[in-house]
């Protein structure tokens, strides 16, 4: 099975944290006080969850669809949470979602980097439909630099990924090239670590 994080879910927090300090949290949280109060938000791969605690600690008090492919990911997400009453959790993948739901917020954070282009192409199509035409995606993920340090890096992280959750992606694509494909340009930017994370907020052309 292709983008298999369970045998690395346990360890997965720490790791991140071993090889980016604070880094990894501080950009996927840049954007959440953005989300407005009420919204209907979708949070895919969301790994172990514990945005769904920052997301709420914001004064966060819509409700939030959470959806996790990986088995180890979401029981460790739905241990962790302190505001289970407000989210639904969906262990599986983009087809688990209910078809005809639309979504005022999605987030994808180090979600899109799994993906080979294809897959890609057909993930970000079938999420842009569930959201909604003044909705907001916030993607926060990994991005090319000319720094021979991060492309030696990301080189390490693919290769780790690969053999320990057999990753799909064999490397990092450009996203915003993606979401110009769907019409979604970036609204607002943020970057760390001299570029090599960076957290978007997209929306849609027409509103811009
Ligand atoms: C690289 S991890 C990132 C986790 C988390 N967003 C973070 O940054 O800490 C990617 C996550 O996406 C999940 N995943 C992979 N493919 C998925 C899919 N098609 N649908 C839902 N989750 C998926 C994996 O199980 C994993 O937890």
């Amino acid at each position: 099975m292709k983008n298999n994080f369970n045998l690395i879910a346990p360890v997965y927090d720490g790791l991140a944290k071993v090889v980016f300090g604070k880094k990894l949290k501080q950009i996927q949280t840049h954007f959440l006080p953005v989300i407005p109060e009420n919204a209907n938000v979708l949070i895919m791969g969301g790994g172990t969850g514990w945005i769904i605690n920052e997301l709420f600690n914001t004064g966060f008090k819509g409700k939030l669809t959470y959806v996790e492919a990986s088995e180890r990911m979401i029981s460790l997400s739905k241990k962790n949470c302190e505001f289970s009453e407000s989210v639904n959790f969906i262990h599986g993948e983009e087809s688990a979602l209910p078809a005809d739901r639309q979504y005022d917020v999605i987030i994808t954070n180090f979600f899109l980097d799994v993906f080979s282009e294809v897959r890609l192409d057909e993930v970000i199509v079938q999420l842009s439909k569930q959201l909604n035409n003044d909705g907001i995606w916030i993607c926060s993920d990994f991005q090319n630099t000319d720094r021979f340090g991060h492309q030696l890096l990301l080189w390490f992280i693919f290769k780790f990924f690969k053999i320990t959750a057999n990753l799909e992606s064999g490397s990092l694509m450009n996203f915003d090239h993606k979401f110009k494909k769907i019409g979604h340009s970036r609204s607002e930017n943020f970057t760390l670590m001299n570029g090599l994370i960076f957290s978007s907020v997209y929306t849609s052309e027409r509103l811009l």
